[in-house]
């Protein structure tokens, strides 16, 4: 019997709309082939949420979320100045987004950097440097640290203003992370690398002391530290070095932007972010104001980030793998979006809307 997934699809701001609807696109043509049923509840989130209801997490988005078996979610939020509009707390980052993570407690993020041979010459690194591609999972933690530690502000002794944010985790919480990254490297090259910054940060230290405990048990895999900061450099000169990395929420923002770069555009990160019972999928990357209602956003993370759910939360490998397939055969046939520039100039530019419909097409001629 056909399964039904019910799926909450928060298409966002900015460019959000536009690759929503290529995503969608291409769950339909996955139900069109495989054994299961797509239900899709699509409800307001992020900053045209909070103009259309005054929330930018509002009731009807919170209910759809809590009954769906996963959650598709597109970028959000707005350009600087435009953002000024909402209020502090309602601003979609603050407002919707970290509450998502938070209310689901979608701990665990995956940021896959991954450019396979046919894409690599969008990396801005020298060939020998990308060699045959790029291919390391990053896993950050995402409810913690300096992100959702206390905050405070205030005027001081002196009468200086003044902000102090708290960088917090009790053990549990990194034992879960690295849990998870342990188990990941576990099923690829058995090698973790555990980012960290234990010189400065006490939260660092009980970071590595946990690892040590957890390590024991999975002697198959070989631990590696590495300080932030070097990480850094070392992404950059040989990011081919890397399997899997894990760290803390802020070290992990910085650091999988950073990869977005190594690949060339963060329009290649989809991720998927998972809790204990409920996860979200979404791109890595923001809302492209500057560029929304264009057609030229390049909707491989957001299509890529389906197939992550199809993968993570439905079981369905092998269709998730025909999803990135599809994609991959549409550069490779030397077609790519305005945003997502080919340097080397080889690559016909065409429009979201034309690159999700070959992407369906590819996936219908069942050649991926
Ligand atoms: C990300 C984003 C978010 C973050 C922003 C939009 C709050 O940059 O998912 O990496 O900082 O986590
Ligand atoms: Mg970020």
């Amino acid at each position: 019997m056909s399964k039904t997934f019910v799926i909450a699809v928060l298409e966002g701001d900015g460019i959000g709309p536009e690759i929503m609807a290529e995503a969608v696109k291409v769950l339909r043509a996955v139900e069109a082939s495989a054994d299961a049923t797509f239900e899709l509840v699509h409800a307001p989130f992020g900053a045209q949420a909070y103009f259309d209801h005054g929330h930018s997490f509002p009731e009807a988005a919170m209910a759809a979320c809590d009954r769906a078996d996963a959650i598709l979610k597109g970028p959000i939020g707005l350009g600087h100045e435009e953002s000024k509009r909402i209020p502090v707390e309602e601003r979609p980052e603050r407002g919707a987004l970290l509450p998502l993570r938070k209310r689901y407690n979608t701990f665990a993020n995956f940021r896959p950097v991954y450019l396979p041979p046919e894409l690599a010459f969008f990396s801005p690194l020298r060939p020998e440097v990308v060699g045959d591609g790029i291919d390391i999972m990053m896993i950050r933690e995402l409810v913690g640290g300096l992100y959702f530690g206390k905050k405070e502000e205030g005027i001081d002794a002196r009468g200086l203003r003044y902000v102090k944010e708290t960088l917090e985790y009790d053990e549990n919480e990194i034992r879960q992370i690295l849990t998870v990254a342990f188990e990941e490297a576990r099923q690829r090259k058995k090698v973790l690398h555990n980012v960290h910054k234990s010189n400065v940060l006490m939260s660092s230290v009980l970071w590595n002391v946990i690892g040590d405990e957890v390590a024991r048990q999975y002697p198959d895999v070989e631990v590696k530290h590495v300080i932030v900061d070097a990480a850094a450099t070392a992404l950059v000169l040989n990011p081919r070095q890397f399997d899997v990395m894990v760290m803390e929420n802020m070290f992990g923002d910085i650091l999988s932007d950073l990869a977005g770069g190594l690949l060339g555009s963060l329009g290649l990160m989809p991720s998927a972010c998972i809790g204990m019972e409920k996860a979200y999928y979404e791109p890595s990357h923001g809302s492209a104001p500057d560029i929304a209602g264009k057609g030229i956003a390049n909707p491989y993370s957001m299509i890529g980030s389906v197939a992550l759910m199809l993968e993570k939360s439905f079981g369905m490998e092998t269709e998730a793998k025909r999803v990135m397939d599809a994609m991959r055969a549409v550069f490779a046939a030397g077609y790519t979006t305005a945003d997502l520039k080919d340097p080397k100039g080889k690559s016909e530019a065409i429009g979201t809307s034309d690159f999700g419909d070959r992407v369906v097409a590819a996936l219908a001629a069942r050649t991926v």
